[in-house]
Order: structure tokens, then sequence, then C-alpha cells
């Protein structure tokens, strides 16, 4: 076989033999569609629903009732994706063989930066048969893969396996025969690889004791979202399969190790030989590989709430003690909306300034960018989106990539919700009305009628990461809003959140699941054509702008606009700013309202270099560095405008950090104008080791599309 790059033992027997397709039903379910209702009920045993744990195999007989119904509204495409159950991100065949448990057994080996060991995947056959366990791996090197039943036996058996050359995403398939005795339905094995990580590990990011905050030891961070988990282990990485895991750990003594899991107390960390400690982890809740993450550093933990504790390096951590001090507000706060919290410890670590993301809500553990400690608690909403993932995303999960907008779209709803009960429903409004514009953004980056500007956008053989935009966040949230206005509001909504919660807690679902799921929940409504003018087609599939806009309260933003209206005003009338304008205009703005304005300014067509200088003069913006996002705005603001000390201060700025939603668009405003783009792009070089694995793809893949669209202008 040419695509193979390795095997082990004899060859592997492909078996291609369909077996016919079982459908299973949580009972009772129930199914609306939009023009007639109709409702089925179906029942399946305890042991099939065990054995898949998702709905939407679940509902095949309820799917295809639900073509016929609608096949006049969705094409046989559209339905089709809308019921996804194959997830063309991954090699992982969960039909056939399905992994229910992952123990991993790592070295953390920081001289060679690898990881070294090996993982124990417990995996049930859910088609009877000798389909082989396909699983997804990234520049991994697989050197044994044995039966861990036989491992403490003096010659474990060998499974045979065999890994091909990297497909479209870089993932390679590795393919591993499962012993003959396992052929049956249900039948259980432990598969044990040994491996080790490469330098080409996209999830890892390694950093020498120089590169830390207070330079006391080396540091290793993860970031396995989307599709990252299958350079730190073989596994079947793709959201439709969840399973809980175990890990033991060991690191430098000296060093504390965090994972995704119960964070280490006393009892879970041993002393071993060669300087080194053990920790032991266990995330007994069912989650997704991109939600396995591992830190090691010198980490220093205070607590901030009964159930929480931060995490950073030493000089970090009172500084994030009172940035996050809401922490535990927040989670109370979306308890009383959607339920009880589940997974018991809520800690958070502050990483280094490369963590390329926000926040990432890797369960018991949220990893949060440096950049959120304002000193002011202004940036805190980060934290509260990531401890509403712990509902939405990490309970209930997007069943493939094409429906993250389950995630997130969900997530800033909730988001949104607590940010309303904490601070007023107009904060809420509002930020779905900077939500709006930040989704307007994205649609002109793309182009509107550019497929990735879909809810549910069209995958194949895309990266998510190239994907990735506010567009699962805003138009799904936006979505949402529109939904709750529909049923007469945000009280009416709140249980169908909670029930949605409860229903699809611990397994996976699809957007044609959540649209059955709300029409049931909402039968007498939909009975009575509340839903008849919502245009599921349109919002699901359609590119560009959603169908409706709803309607938000404006208070909060109303004065950004009349303060905008007045600077343009003054702009276009050629008047000078600094004697029209004064400090004053904006001296009840919240950062919110600050970051608005700059949005809106953002929004025009560029500013002269005078003007910009004279809104600085006034506002006092380029001062304004302890928040990130005001900084970041001024920076692009300066930059249009052709200001050479907004390069310079962009250039400072991108190797100060490398949270991918700053440092994408200042490398893209540099490599945009001509006479930055050489220099910004060297400057981008010799700082490429300091970003994440992700973010320097990202940036190169920016830097690419630039040299582009020169070239074709020129
Ligand atoms: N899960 C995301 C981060 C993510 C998305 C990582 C896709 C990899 C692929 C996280 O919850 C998130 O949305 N973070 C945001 C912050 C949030 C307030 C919108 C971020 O990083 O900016
Ligand atoms: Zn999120």
């Amino acid at each position: 076989m040419s695509s193979v790059l390795s095997r082990g033992g004899f060859s592997v027997r492909q078996c291609l033999r369909i077996s016919p397709v079982r459908s299973f039903l949580n009972a009772p379910y129930r199914h609306f569609s939009a023009r007639s209702v109709v409702s089925v009920v179906y029942s399946a045993s305890g042991s099939q629903k065990n054995q898949l744990r998702c709905p939407s195999s679940a509902l095949r007989g309820a799917h295809s009732l639900h073509s016929r119904l609608s096949s006049t509204m969705l094409s046989q495409d559209q339905e089709a994706r809308l019921r996804q159950t194959v997830d063309k991100t991954s090699f992982a065949d969960p039909t056939t063989v399905r992994c229910n448990h992952v123990h991993l057994k790592l070295d953390v080996d920081f001289d060679a930066k690898v990881l070294r060991g090996h993982v124990d995947l417990t995996v049930e056959r859910t088609r009877e048969g000798s389909d082989p366990l396909k699983l997804d791996t990234r520049a991994l090197s697989i050197h044994e893969v044995t039966d861990a039943a036989t491992a403490s036996s003096s010659a474990a058996t060998a499974l045979p396996w065999e890994l091909e050359k990297p497909g479209v995403l870089g993932t390679s398939r590795l393919l591993v025969t499962l012993p003959e005795s396992s052929a049956a339905l249900g039948s259980k094995v432990t598969v044990r690889i040994s491996y080790t990580t490469s330098s080409e590990a996209t999830a890892l990011q390694w950093l020498d004791t120089n590169q830390t905050a207070d330079k006391e030891m080396p540091y290793l961070f993860t970031q396995c979202q989307a599709i990252h988990a299958s350079s730190m282990l073989p596994c079947q990485d793709t959201p439709s399969v969840k399973c809980p895991y175990t890990a033991e750990l060991t690191v430098p003594t000296g060093m504390t190790c965090l994972m995704s899991a119960t964070n280490p107390g006393g009892e879970s960390q041993e002393q071993i030989d060669g300087g080194r400690t053990r920790f032991h982890f266990k995330q007994t809740i069912a989650i997704p590989s991109y939600l396995i993450a591992i830190a090691a550093g010198k980490l220093y933990g205070k607590k901030i709430g009964v159930r929480s504790n931060v995490w950073a390096e030493k000089s970090v951590v009172e500084k994030a003690a009172f940035e996050f001090s809401e922490t535990e507000d927040f989670i109370q706060a979306a308890e009383k909306i959607v339920g009880p919290y589940q997974w018991g410890q809520y800690d958070l670590l502050v990483l280094p300034p490369s963590f390329p993301y926000g926040g990432m809500e890797n369960p018991c553990l949220t990893f949060v960018t440096p950049t959120l400690l304002a000193g002011d608690r202004s940036l805190s909403s980060v934290v509260a989106h990531e401890i509403s993932h712990s509902w939405t995303g990490n309970l209930v999960t997007n069943r493939t990539w094409e429906h993250f907008w389950l995630n997130e779209g969900f997530t800033r709803y909730l988001e949104n919700r607590i940010v309303g009960s904490l601070y007023g429903e107009p904060r809420r409004h509002f930020a779905f009305i900077e939500g709006w514009k930040a989704l307007q953004n994205s649609i002109d980056h793309f182009g509107a009628s550019s497929p990735l500007t879909a809810l549910i956008p069209p995958l194949d053989g895309i990266d998510p990461d190239d994907a990735f935009s506010s567009v699962p966040y805003e138009k799904g949230s936006s979505f949402l809003f529109y939904l709750e206005t529909l049923v007469g509001g945000r009280d009416v909504f709140e249980p169908f959140l909670r029930a949605y919660v409860e229903k699809f807690q611990g397994i996976t679902l699809t957007s044609g699941d959540f649209q059955d799921f709300f029409l049931s929940f909402f039968a007498d409504k939909a009975s009575q054509g509340v839903f008849d003018a919502v245009d599921w087609e349109r919002w699901f599939f359609a590119p560009g702008m959603p169908p409706v806009k709803p309607e938000y309260d404006t208070s909060l933003v109303l004065v950004v606009e009349q303060l905008l209206e007045k600077i343009e005003k003054l702009m276009s009338s050629k008047a000078v700013l600094t004697e029209s304008l004064s400090p004053a205009d904006i001296g009840d703005f919240s950062s919110c309202q600050l970051v608005e304005l700059l949005d809106r300014l953002l929004r025009h067509p560029p500013y002269t270099q005078d003007m910009v200088a004279q809104l600085d003069q006034v506002y006092a913006l380029s001062a304004a560095k302890h928040n990130t996002e005001v900084h970041f705005r001024w920076l692009r603001l300066g930059m249009r405008a052709g200001v050479e000390s907004c390069f310079h201060g962009a250039k400072d700025f991108v190797t100060k950090q490398g949270r991918m939603k700053f440092v994408r668009p200042l490398y893209r405003d540099m490599f945009g104008n001509s006479s930055w783009l050489t220099e910004g792009h060297a400057h981008f070089q010799t700082h490429a080791m300091f970003y994440h694995p992700i973010a320097r793809t990202m940036i190169g893949k920016d830097h690419q599309s630039a040299v582009a669209k020169v070239s074709a202008t020129t």
C-alpha cells in the first residue's frame, strides 16, 4: 500500500462487509416539522442506548420521517448536513469501534521537547465483525501496539498496525487490528499504544525558561481544539466520541502539572527516581478529545472561591486573583439559568503570553490569556464565556465542527445571560449589538457569499482553524436571541435551555437535533404557528448576514452613536477636533463603550493621520495600554491612517502576546500596507517561535493571502 508510512506486526485485514445500519432511539422522542405536527414514540433497550449514546443515530427513524415532511423546505444535501453523523475532519469511525476510556502515561521531557510513553484506549465494538480501530495521529512516532490486558506478561500480545501518510488536514490514519476474540458486538479491548510526540506537534508549545514570566523553569501547554489532540496522543479525534480519561504524567520535581481534570492535591502526586514527580489525574465525565489539556511549569495556585483556584507563575498570581474574583458569582449566575455545575472544581490557569486564544474551556481548568489582566476586571466576560462552556460545549457537545455554533453560539448566548444577570439587561443587549457588528466584520472579511459565513459551513477538506470566525458565535447567539423573542422572552426561553442541557448532556448533537428538540419543547407554540415565519433554511445554510435582525435595547449604545455622529460631522467639515471634543465625552463610558466607539470608527474609511492624532490628543487613546482590547483597536485605527508610530506599536504588541484575535488582524494590517509588508513579514519571521504552532501557521497563511492579493493587483 503506497500510502502506508509504517506498520507493525502482520498486515491489516480490511473488513469490507457492511452490516445493516441499526437504528436506536432515545425514547420517548417526539418530532415536529414546521408545517405539520407529528408525534413519534420509539423505545430502545438500555444496552443499545449505552452502546451508542448518540441521539442522532438514535433519531434515524425520525430522520427519514423528517426528510419526507420537510423535503419541500430543505434540499437533500441540506437535510443530510443538518443531521450529519460522519465527521469529515477525522479518520475515526465510531460506528464500528468506539473509544470508551483513555488512560495516558507520559513523561514530559523538557530536554527533548516531547511527550513520551503510552496511551491505553479502551474500545468497544459497535458493529460486529473485524473492522480495524481507526485513529487520528499527527506527526507521532508510533513504537508499539499491544493488547494491554497482556501487558504484565513477559510477552505482551502485539496488535498489527499501520500508519498512513498524512492527508489534506495533515493528520495520518493509524489502523489497528483488534484481536479476533473481540469480533462480537459490545466486546471490549484495551489497546496500548507506545509513542512519542514530535517537534511538529501542533497542540504543544514548549517554552524555554527565559520565555516565561518569572524565568524559574521551562513551561509546556497544550491547545487541542479543534483537531490538534491527535498530535498529543493517538485518538479518535472527533467531538462525536466522548469518554472519561485518567492520566499519570511525570515532570521535573519542583514543577506543577495540571490537566483538564481533578487538579493535584497532596495525595495525587508522588516523588519518583531521577528527580521527577508523578501527578495523577482523573476526569470522570465523558469528554471529547479536544478537551484533553496539559500544562506544566513553575506554577502557584491561589484560592479565589469555594470551588476555584487561580494558577499562574508567581509574579502573576495576585493580579490574576484580583482580576478573576467574580468567578464564583459567574458560576452561580449560570447555575440559576442552566442547572448545577457538574464538574466539581472550576479552576483558572493564566498562561504565558503566547497562549493563542482569549480562553479555552478545558474542563475543571479554564485556560486564559494574560491579556485579560487589565487591572480593573473589565475583560472578565471571557471567564463568563468559558464558565458557560461547562454546560454548552463540554456537557452538550457539537457532533462535528460543522455544527460548532451549537458550542459557541449557545455559549455566547449564556455568557450574555450571565453578564445581564450581574450587570443588568441593557448590558446583555449591548453585548448582542457589539456581536452583530463583529458578525458584519467577519462577513466582510470572508465575503458575503462565502460558504464559511453560513451557520453550518461545509467543511469538506477544510481545517476548522481556517473556518474560525465570529460567525458561529454571533450568528448563533443572535439566532437564539431571535427564538427567545418569538417564544415570549428570556424567562420563557430559560426552561428550554435547562431542558436542552438535561436532554443532551454527556452526548453530542447536530443542528437538526437542536431544531427537533426546540420544536418539540415548544410544541404548543409550534402548532399555533409561532415559528411559521422562522426561515430555518436561511439561518442554517445561507451565507451572509442573517435574515432577521432582532430588536435590541439600544440605551447603552446610543451615547456611543451620538458621539460617533458628532466626530464624523466634525471630520467631514474638516473642523479642528481638539476644539470641539473633550475628554469628558467619554468620561462616563465603560471600557465596552469605548471599545464600541473604536470599532465603529474602524468600520469607516481610513481617517487622515492628523485626524487620528487629534482623536488621540483628546481621548488619550495611545496611553490606554492596560486594556488590550482598547490598545489593539487604537493601533489598528492608526495603522489604517498610515501612522508610523502605530506600526511600531503594533510590532511591539505582537511580540508581547500571541493571542490570535489580536496578532492576526495586526499582522494583516501590516501585510496589507505595501510600505510595511516586507518589514512586517521579517518581524514575524524573527519572532515566529514565540507563537503557538497554531498561531504561527495562521499568520503564515495570512501572509500568503496578502502576497497573493498584491500580485493579483499588480
Ligand atoms: N473554545 C473557544 C476557543 C477556541 C475555538 C479554540 C476554536 C480553538 C478553536 C473559547 O471558548 C473561546 O471562544 N474563546 C474566545 C473568548 C470568548 C469570550 C469569545 C477567545 O479566545 O477569544
Ligand atoms: Zn467559546
